[in-house]
């Protein structure tokens, strides 16, 4: 029913004129000149938050063919820091999170996959925690509930109650639209997992994410198993 759900959405968008921006990735309708405005507002500025012009000194983490992954510390250059703050802001607005710092900015830690365009495309911010609650199969929800009755089932049913030791928490995952399923996450969390503990790699259960969404929760899922 996914890809019937999928054929609606599609016939949807070709009807209002909806186009997909094939620089920023943004879905608008080009048929309206509010959409066309807004995508205006949005393309140029999301396009400068992930460019990535180089810097003197990179701590590079992993290389690969197609990009490579860079690590932000606390305490690096004021660019750097910046840089990485800025590509938080990107990721944040489409986690429709509040614009609010970091909880601990100091102790964060960014990895940002570049790839050879020179674009940001991926972003990961990894803290230490020591702590964390499993998250269990999501069960399905009665359609009559309301957002608070869902919230509460949720949490309720989606994380056990006895805490579990973890060393890393994933407090931000995010992939440019038009970069996902290239590995380029899982590329990011095995590099967090070999470089996050300097000479002692975690395992899979040592990483913890928090909050995570619906595409957070299928990709973590899917790591998590192989
Ligand atoms: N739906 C179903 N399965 C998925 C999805 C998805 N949306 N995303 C990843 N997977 C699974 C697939 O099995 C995939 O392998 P396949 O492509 O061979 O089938 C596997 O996970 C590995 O996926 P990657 O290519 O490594 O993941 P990607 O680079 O596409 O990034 C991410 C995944 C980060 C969730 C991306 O979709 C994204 O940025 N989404 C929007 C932001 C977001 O929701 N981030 C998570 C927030 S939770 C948090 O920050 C703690
Ligand atoms: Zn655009």
């Amino acid at each position: 029913h996914d890809d019937d759900d999928q054929l609606i959405i599609d016939a949807g968008q070709k009807e209002f004129g909806a186009t997909s921006c094939e620089s920023c990735g943004m879905v608008y309708s080009a048929d309206s000149p509010e959409d066309q405005f807004q995508h205006n507002q949005f393309h140029q500025r999301f396009l400068d938050s992930i460019k990535f012009v180089g810097w003197k000194k990179e701590r590079v983490v992993a290389e690969f063919w197609d990009g490579k992954i860079i690590l932000v510390m606390p305490g690096d250059p004021k660019y750097a820091l910046k840089k990485a703050e800025e590509v938080r802001r990107v990721a944040d607005n489409e986690l429709g999170f509040q614009q609010v710092a970091l909880n601990c900015p100091t102790k964060a830690k960014t990895y940002l996959f570049i790839n050879n365009e020179r674009l940001v495309v991926g972003c990961l911010i990894a803290q230490n925690i020591r702590q964390a609650y499993r998250v269990l199969a999501v069960p399905q929800t009665p359609k009559d509930m309301t957002r608070e009755d869902f919230m509460e089932h949720h949490r309720a049913w989606c994380c056990s109650t006895s805490p579990e030791n973890a060393m890393c928490g994933v407090s931000r995952i995010w992939v440019f639209s038009l970069a996902r399923r290239k590995g380029i996450a899982s590329r990011l969390l095995d590099t967090v997992r070999c470089t996050f503990i300097y000479g002692s790699p975690l395992t899979k259960d040592e990483i913890a994410f928090s909050d995570p969404t619906p595409d957070g929760k299928q990709f973590a899922t899917q790591y998590c198993d192989t």
